[in-house]
This record gives structure tokens, sequence and C-alpha cells, in this order.
């Protein structure tokens, strides 16, 4: 409980981690994605923000089902009236049931999916950059490898904490561990961390 009000906290405040909205292009810019690699997949869009994501994909007429998890979906009206003023014109505009019927209010450290559920899961300046605890990155990395279909991918930028500098080094411990085991390849790329899993 303590745990998850300091988490509340901090997302909920604008100036901690503010709910930004990049849009399609900068996600395949950042994590090296094609848009033809995206058709056909399931896809969990892990601290989504705006959705503008989830919106820009549909609107390219690229065929994927896209999932938006963000925590601020709990409460968006929190966030709006704490000062992030923009975001009310943000949501407005990805505001229809295509994408609000595939909009799950959660953390990426306790994610409601069925084990196998998604090809990709794509963490866009959300998790691990904005972890505020090891446990936090622990089970951020066990929900998504488990949320993973074997093949699937985890591809997260950037690859440093943003909020607590010495949690970067705890993030790099745990990519060393997941590529120790033969269950998992861990392919780093400048900005871009990729975890695939193989069996
Ligand atoms: C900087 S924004 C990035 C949003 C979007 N991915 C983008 O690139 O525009 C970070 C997002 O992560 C969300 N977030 C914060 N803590 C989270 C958590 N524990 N699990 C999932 N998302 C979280 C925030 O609410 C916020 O919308």
């Amino acid at each position: 409980m303590e745990r998850n009000n300091k988490i509340e906290k901090n997302y909920m405040s604008p100036e901690q981690i503010p709910t930004s909205d990049r849009g399609l292009d900068k996600y395949l810019l950042d994590l090296g994605l094609t848009r033809e690699e995206l058709a056909g997949k399931r896809i969990l869009d892990l601290g989504s923000g705006t959705r503008r994501f989830a919106k820009e994909v549909e609107d390219n007429g690229i065929v994927a089902d896209v999932f938006s998890v963000d925590p601020i979906f709990e409460d968006p009206d929190q966030k709006i009236e704490k000062g992030a003023d923009e975001l009310a014109g943000q949501l407005a505009e990805t505001d229809r049931p295509s994408i609000t019927k595939k909009t799950v209010a959660a953390l990426g450290e306790n994610l409601p999916f069925k084990d196998n559920s998604f090809d990709f899961i794509l963490a866009e300046y959300s998790l691990p950059a904005h972890a505020i605890s090891e446990k936090q990155i622990d089970e951020f990395f066990q929900n998504s490898m488990r949320s993973l279909r074997v093949g699937g991918e985890l591809r997260f930028c950037p690859p440093v904490n943003l909020q607590r500098k010495e949690l970067t080094a705890y993030v790099e411990r745990k990519l060393t561990e997941l590529s120790k085991q033969n269950q998992y390849e861990v392919i780093k790329s400048g900005q871009l961390t990729v975890i695939k899993k193989l069996q």
C-alpha cells in the first residue's frame, strides 16, 4: 500500500513524470521498428501517456491490436487538475471507442494480462526510465517477461533511469542477469534495449 501510494504520488505530479504525447514516428525511431513489423501484432504500449501511438497506428491503416496501459487512466482528471494543462486536449484527441476499449488503468509492474499475451511490449520513456525503486524494476521485468509470447520482445528507451541515477546500474545488472538465462536474448543499441523471449 505504502509503495503504491508513493508511485501514485509520483506519476500524478506533472513535474515528476510528465504524461507526454509522443506519436508513431517517434516510437518507431526510438524503438527500432518499422510499420510493417507492427502489422498483425498484439502490442502493449506500457506507460502510453496520451495513447497517441495507438491512435496513429490506427490512423495510418496499420492493422494491429494495441493496448494502452497507464496509471493516469484511473483518474486522468486528477492529473489535469494538478497542472498538466495540455493533457485534457491530448486525451480528447484519442478518445474514440476503438482506443478506449483497449485502454487499461494499471502499473507496468502489475500488468493485468494473461501470460503469453503480447508480441511486443513497448516502453517509451516509461519504465524502467521512471521507476523509483529496485523492487519496481524487478516487478516490471517479471511482469513484462511473463506477458510476452515466445518470440515476443520488450523494447524500451532510454536505457537510463531518469528518477534516481543509481537505478541505472540496477537496470544494467538486471539485463546481465536476464542475458545469462537461456530463455532471453538481450540486445542493446544506443538508446534502445530489446529483450527477446526465446522459449
Ligand atoms: C514521459 S511519459 C511517456 C508517455 C508515452 N510513452 C510517450 O512517450 O509519450 C511517462 C508515462 O509513464 C506513466 N507511468 C508512470 N509510472 C508508471 C508505471 N509504474 N507503470 C506504467 N506507466 C507509468 C506516466 O503516467 C506517464 O504517462
